[in-house]
């Protein structure tokens, strides 16, 4: 049986991240995972560019930008690992990269590069990197555990845990770390899929249908938590990161608004148009607003026909009503087959926050995406891996 200082499970971001600091203070590292390459949602993310990071994560706002039952159990790493920690990691390596929009830093190539970068510090940190294995058994030992792969058998005093959410299962996502936590004894918060697109009954869905592709600015709500960003219509509901990011607030039952012109005065807008284009339908005044087919598909809905100089007040209040508070009632998500992650996990109450070692279990540690903290869209995720494996990987 081979004897290693570390075991970690899961050769994602957080684990390749704790397996760098921890080879690089000297310790035996062993890193296994199933898939037949590391980083698979790295290599995946941003849309192939890889949102690595958040420049705003540990500001005043960003820290509350990471949703758990504890929401300040994040802070400590976070606080230990920054942003600017990895950015001049990602600098050391000559990668290029630029600022998207609100703080979120993609490659300017493929995220490859940040798997490379990743491989690489693992190898110079003498991490061995165990491809295609996965864990059979595990079993408490007096010096730390006994752990049974598919292909080997292994000894290690510590053991890390990162195997990820529940999201996209055809990607290799699994539940093997919440089933861990279940055989330590530790507890497991209700967990969900998040930042996932969410659908509708056929009778609100049917009419939408047609504005499959198109995309605008909005601002949709769920209670007192906004988001403006870009809306999508797809042929299996509303996507795009405004509704991916209230999605994590959701719940069944609950109703969303979307505000389909954030920050313009929609009544006064019309009042306006009724003194310079009197002439006009309605249809074509909402079309200098919104993109054509939406403009026409809410002139359709709101059945308003005529000229716009024609119009009461009161007809324009029922169009504000329609673009600046529509309300809708989504039925569900699309679930773990396209979430970007997985909400709950690990409860933190069972981890120590500075090392994220299971208080009732020595040497046992969970991070990222499986424990019960979960970022916005934006870079927010992946910061939290690089956080919590550092703080693992210092500290095991
Ligand atoms: P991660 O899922 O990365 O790694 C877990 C590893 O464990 C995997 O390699 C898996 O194969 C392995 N594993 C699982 N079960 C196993 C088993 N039984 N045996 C052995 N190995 C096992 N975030 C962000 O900040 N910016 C972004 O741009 C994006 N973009 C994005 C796009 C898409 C499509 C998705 C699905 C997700 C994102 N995310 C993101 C979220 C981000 O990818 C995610 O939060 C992190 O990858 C989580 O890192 P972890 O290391 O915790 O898990």
């Amino acid at each position: 049986m081979s004897h290693y200082d570390i075991v970690i499970l899961g050769a994602g971001a957080a684990g390749m991240m704790a397996a760098i600091e921890a080879g690089k203070r000297g310790r035996k590292v062993l890193i296994v995972d199933h898939a037949a390459d590391p980083g698979e949602k790295i290599r995946i993310s941003g849309g192939g560019r890889c949102n690595f990071t958040n420049v705003n994560a540990t500001t005043a706002t960003g820290r509350e930008r990471f949703l758990s039952q504890n929401p300040r159990f994040a802070l400590s790493a976070l606080a230990r690992y920054t942003p600017e920690h990895f950015i001049a990691l990602v600098r050391s390596y000559g990668i290029a990269f630029h600022e998207k929009t609100l703080g979120q830093l993609f490659c300017d190539g493929p995220s490859t590069q940040i798997i490379n970068l990743l491989v690489q510090e693992m190898a110079g940190a003498g991490v061995t990197l165990k491809l295609r294995s996965s864990l059979e058994r595990a079993e408490k030992t007096e010096a730390g555990f006994a752990l049974v792969l598919s292909d080997q058998a292994v000894s290690c005093e510590k053991l890390i845990v990162a195997t990820g959410g529940k999201s996209i299962p055809k990607m290799g996502a699994t539940s093997l770390g919440y089933q861990l936590a279940a055989q330590f004894g530790l507890r497991v918060t209700e967990t969900r899929p998040a930042l996932v697109p969410l659908t509708f009954a056929e009778q609100v869905l049917e009419p939408l249908r047609e504005l499959s592709g198109v995309s605008t600015n909005a601002v949709v709500s769920h209670g007192k938590t906004r988001f403006e960003e870009a809306l999508l219509f797809t042929h299996r509901g509303l996507s795009g990161p405004a509704i991916l990011q209230v999605s994590s607030y959701w719940r069944e039952g609950d109703a969303i608004a979307i505000d389909l012109v954030p920050g313009l005065d929609m009544l006064a807008a019309l009042r306006q148009a009724r003194k310079a284009t009197p002439k006009l339908a309605i249809q074509t005044v909402l079309a200098s607003h919104l993109p054509k087919r939406l403009a026409q598909l809410i002139g359709e809905e709101l059945d308003l026909p005529g000229m716009i100089g024609d119009f009461s007040d009161a007809k324009f209040e029922k169009v504000v009503a329609a673009v600046k508070a529509w309300t809708l009632k989504p039925v569900g998500s699309e679930g773990y087959r396209t979430a970007e992650v997985t909400l709950g996990g690990i409860d933190t109450r069972d981890l120590d926050s500075k090392t994220m070692e299971a208080r009732q279990v020595p040497g046992l540690h969970f991070i990222g995406e499986v424990v019960d903290v979960t970022g916005w869209l934006g870079g927010y995720n992946f910061q939290w891996a690089w956080a919590s494996g550092f703080a693992a990987g210092q500290a095991a």
